[in-house]
Parts: structure tokens; C-alpha cells; sequence
């Protein structure tokens, strides 16, 4: 599909996301012609810049972040696409002086040019700037504006709500794509993929015949530079709330009729209203909670959270959080979706894994594999694949069974893939909504949250740090699942 001309305004572009994420996935999508003929960024920042000095920047950053090898060509095609423009977020006269720069543009285009904007900034600054934007008419064309919108979008059920009312002043529902970086990965996209596009494994997929399903996201890094941010924020509002939840509505929802973004997000939703809230004297049965002390990853010893930058000495933020949540529904009755998720780990991992039922009798006495024989693993980053073991006859002379696995990798098929935020962006600028977030997706999956948060905030009495970084979190976590006698898997 051919793309209109696009004014693509970036309020934080000098932040870490717009370097390491942003400016790479345009450069690629560029690369790959996916760009409109016609477009500009506008990348707004508080310091007095020139665009040479800007583009500079944005050079080396592509030299360390982008995917691909920068080719001179590319970059000179580029740049010219990149304008700086210096910018304070809270001045009226900013705004109007960007509303010119955005007629400037246009005048030059022939056309009113969509308009794409990008926050990238922390969610204190969304009300200001939607405000100014309002104010200044910057957004004037419903059929052609559109918004992104980075989480974390709200810090509680509450403030989501105020934020979408907020936003709805300016906005309507269609302009507005609030991000989850997560669906735009590869390998969670495939999940639509892999059940509504095969007829072999959508009959299986229930509670007939699903034992449990986990959702793991581990990760190597810790806070690094964000720990004022992260103090605030915790590991279940960080990734619980959206990227986790996230997933495994793309695991449980029901089949939607049809592709459209409307569809897609009801039977998303669906699957949010049906999460069985988890009640305050429940919380302890049900979510546990952790917080890394010093350990040793990858051989190097690495400091416990409290000790890194800008994290109180007594803190009790979580970086660790795991989850039972059942689902009041049809398909899913009584079976468990465990989630965990927590920054040094052991490793970087992040996979679902579907437990098929054990069978009702076995014929193979002698093979204690069989009674946990079906599993599913997709494994989502930094592995990208599906696997789905199964038994075999061991080959030999007696009949014995073992486990093996059938697995389909991506890179056997394709070097590279793109990144999240290149099908995120392309999408955005396509006006494809369906891999964003709906007012009423984000504000369920808070109320999914809500108690937990609230039940771990009021309870201070926890005894942090409690797993070692370089492990898989707190011995509690285990317990979680071993009490209906499962096992992370
Ligand atoms: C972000 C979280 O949304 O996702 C970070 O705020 C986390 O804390 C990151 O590290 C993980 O993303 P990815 O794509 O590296 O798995």
C-alpha cells in the first residue's frame, strides 16, 4: 500500500527509546521501502541543537543499534528526512511555532500530510502535551492524526481511566495506538498464526486437554540507568500488566472471525474479563514476589538491587513477580496460566509452554517420561521457535519410550526478522490499529493487577532481597506451581 506523506513528530527524541528503538526501526523500514515517499521526522528535544550536530547523533546510535550494517547510501538517503527541532514541552509558543513548522511542510508536501505523534517521554509529561496539542490544533484532521503512545499508560486502574478521558479530548478512540512492544514481536504474532491458521492443534486446545500453560519473560539485564523509574514501578506493573497479560490473551482468546482490529481486540478483552480477580486474602496464595540480591551471572559477579544507582537501601520494589490466574470460561475452566517474570535471572528467556494432559491409562509401564509427555514451548526471545515433544520408541531391541522434539526455527528459514517496532511503526503509519491497545484492554488489565499491587504495597513485611541474581527467582515461586504438582518448565 502506497503511504501518504507523514509529518512523524518525536517529543523525546534524544531518550534512550528513541535511539536504541525508534530511529533504527524507521531507518530499516526505509531500507526496506516501507517508508512513505515523502516524510519527516521531526525530532523534538529541549537543548539548543543543530540538525547536523542531531544527525550525528542519530548516525552512531544506528551504527550500534540498527540491525542491519549502515551502508553510506542509506544514511544519506535518510538524513534528509531528519529535522531538529528544539522544544519545551510546557511553553505554548513551542507549539505554535511547531504547528508553522508542521504548515511548512505541508506547503512543501502539496498536500495536509498525516501526522504521526510519538511520545516518547515519561507519562507525567502526556497531559501537558495533549493539552498543547488540543490548544494548538495541532491534531486538526481525526481521518489523518494519529497518536503513539509508550507505556506505561497509567499506574493503576484510575489513572488509565483519566488518561484515556483525557486523551479523548483531543483524540478519538482510532487516532490513538498505546503501545505494547510485545505484540509486535515475531514470535508472539505467530501465535494467531500457529492456532487459527492450523487445523490440528485448535481442537486440543482447551481444557479437555490442557493440563497448564506457562508464561515465562526473563531477563539478564537489571534497571541499568532507570532506577528512579523502576523503584516506582515494580516488576508487576512493568511487565505484568501489559506485556505478559498481553501474551497469553493472544494464547487464550477465542478465535476471532475475522482480522479486522475490532475483532481482535473484543476477543482480547474477552479474555481480560474473564481473568478470575484474585481477592486481597487471596493475593499471598496466588502471587509471589522477589527481589535480587548479589550473584553471579554469565561467571560475573553482579550487584544486588538495592546496591545499584538510584534505588533506596531499603527498598521493596519487587524485580520479580509470578502469578496463578484462572479463567472463568468455557475453554479454560480450572486450568492454571502460571506467569513469572524477573530482571537477573539467569538467563534471558522468554517462552510459553503449554502442558498437554497426561494419558488416562498408560500402556508403556516401564516409561516414566509418559505421564508428562505433551508440550508445547514457543519460545519467543532471544530463541525464536515452536517445539512440541512428544514420545517415540527409543530405537533398539526392547520397547522403551523417549521424549524427543519436533521444532520449527525461524532462523533456519530467515537470517533476520524484523524488529518489534518496525511492524509496530508500520502498522501505526498504516493506521492498523489491531496490535495496539484499546482504552478498555488497558484499563482491564489493571483491575487484573489492581489487588495484587495494592495487597503487596500495604504489606511492607517481606524480607528482601530473597532470590540470589543469576537464579530463577525466589524459592517461593516454585512452591506456587508445585503445590497442584507442576514444575517450571
Ligand atoms: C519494557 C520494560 O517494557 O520491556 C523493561 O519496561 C524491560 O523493564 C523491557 O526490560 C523488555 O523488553 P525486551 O523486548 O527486551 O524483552
Amino acid at each position: 500500500r502506497s503511504l501518504k506523506p507523514t509529518s512523524i513528530i518525536i517529543f523525546g527524541a534524544t531518550g534512550d527509546l528513541a535511539k536504541r528503538k525508534l530511529f533504527p526501526a524507521f531507518y530499516n523500514l526505509y531500507i526496506d521501502g516501507r517508508m512513505p515517499e515523502q516524510f519527516t521526522i521531526i525530532a523534538l528535544g529541549r537543548a539548543d541543537n543543530t540538525d547536523e550536530h542531531f544527525k550525528n547523533y542519530i548516525k552512531e546510535n544506528l551504527e550500534q543499534f540498527s540491525r542491519r550494517k549502515m551502508k553510506p547510501e542509506d544514511w544519506e538517503g535518510f538524513q534528509t528526512h531528519i529535522v531538529y527541532f528544539q522544544h519545551q514541552l510546557d511553553q505554548e509558543n513551542s507549539y505554535q511555532e511547531l504547528y508553522h513548522k508542521l504548515q511548512d511542510f505541508d506547503t512543501a508536501y502539496g498536500v495536509r500530510a498525516n501526522r504521526l505523534f510519538y511520545l516518547s517521554i515519561g507519562p507525567d509529561f502526556i497531559t501537558t502535551i495533549s493539552n498543547h496539542i488540543k490548544k494548538t490544533a495541532l491534531a486538526s484532521d481525526a481521518g489523518k492524526d494519529r497518536i503513539i503512545i509508550e507505556k506505561p499508560f497509567g499506574r493503576n486502574k484510575q489513572s488509565a481511566i483519566e488518561l484515556n478521558h483525557l486523551l479523548s479530548q483531543t483524540f478519538e478512540e482510532e487516532q490513538i495506538y498505546r503501545i505494547d512492544h510485545y505484540l509486535g514481536k515475531e514470535t508472539v504474532q505467530n501465535i494467531l498464526a500457529f492456532r487459527f491458521g492450523n487445523s490440528i492443534f485448535e481442537p486440543l486446545w482447551d481444557h479437555k486437554h490442557i493440563e497448564s500453560v506457562q508464561i515465562t519473560v526473563a531477563e539478564e539485564v537489571g534497571v541499568e540507568t532507570r532506577g528512579a523509574f523502576y523503584e516506582q514501578t515494580g516488576a508487576l506493573r512493568d511487565m505484568i500488566q501489559n506485556h505478559l497479560l498481553q501474551i497469553l490473551c493472544m494464547v487464550a482468546m477465542e478465535p476471532p472471525a475475522s482480522l479486522k482490529a475490532g475483532e481482535i481486540r473484543d476477543r482480547k478483552v474477552d479474555v481480560l474479563r474473564s481473568i478470575r480477580r484474585i481477592t486481597a486474602d487471596q493475593v499471598e496464595h496466588y502471587a509471589v514476589r522477589g527481589q535480587y540480591g548479589k550473584g553471579i551471572i554469565n561467571g560475573v559477579e553482579v550487584k544486588g538491587y538495592r546496591q545499584e544507582n538510584g534505588i533506596a537501601e531499603d527498598s521493596n520494589t519487587e524485580t520479580f513477580a509470578a502469578v496463578k490466574f484462572y479463567l472463568d470460561n468455557k475453554r479454560w475452566q480450572n486450568v492454571p496460566f502460571y506467569v513469572r517474570t524477573g530482571k537477573k535471572m539467569k538467563e534471558k528467556h522468554s517462552y510459553i509452554t503449554i502442558q498437554f494432559k497426561p494419558l488416562p491409562h498408560s500402556t508403556f509401564s516401564d516409561s516414566p517420561h509418559l505421564l508428562s509427555a505433551n508440550r508445547l514451548i514457543i519460545n519467543i526471545q532471544p530463541l525464536m521457535d515452536i517445539r512440541l515433544q512428544f514420545m517415540t520408541k527409543k530405537p533398539g531391541l526392547s520397547l522403551v519410550l523417549e521424549p524427543v522434539e519436533m521444532i520449527f526455527d525461524y532462523f533456519a528459514c530467515q537470517e533476520d526478522t524484523p524488529e518489534a517496532y518496525e511492524t509496530l511503526l508500520l502498522d501505526a503509519l498504516l493506521g492498523d490499529l489491531t496490535l495496539f491497545m484499546r482504552s478498555d484492554q488497558v484499563e482491564e488489565a489493571w483491575d487484573v493487577v489492581t489487588t495484587i499491587q495494592e495487597a503487596w504495597q500495604n504489606n511492607k513485611d517481606i524480607s528482601f532481597p530473597n532470590y540470589e541474581a543469576g537464579s530463577w527467582g525466589p524459592e517461593e515461586s516454585n512452591a506456587l506451581v508445585e503445590r497442584q504438582g507442576h514444575k517450571w518448565v
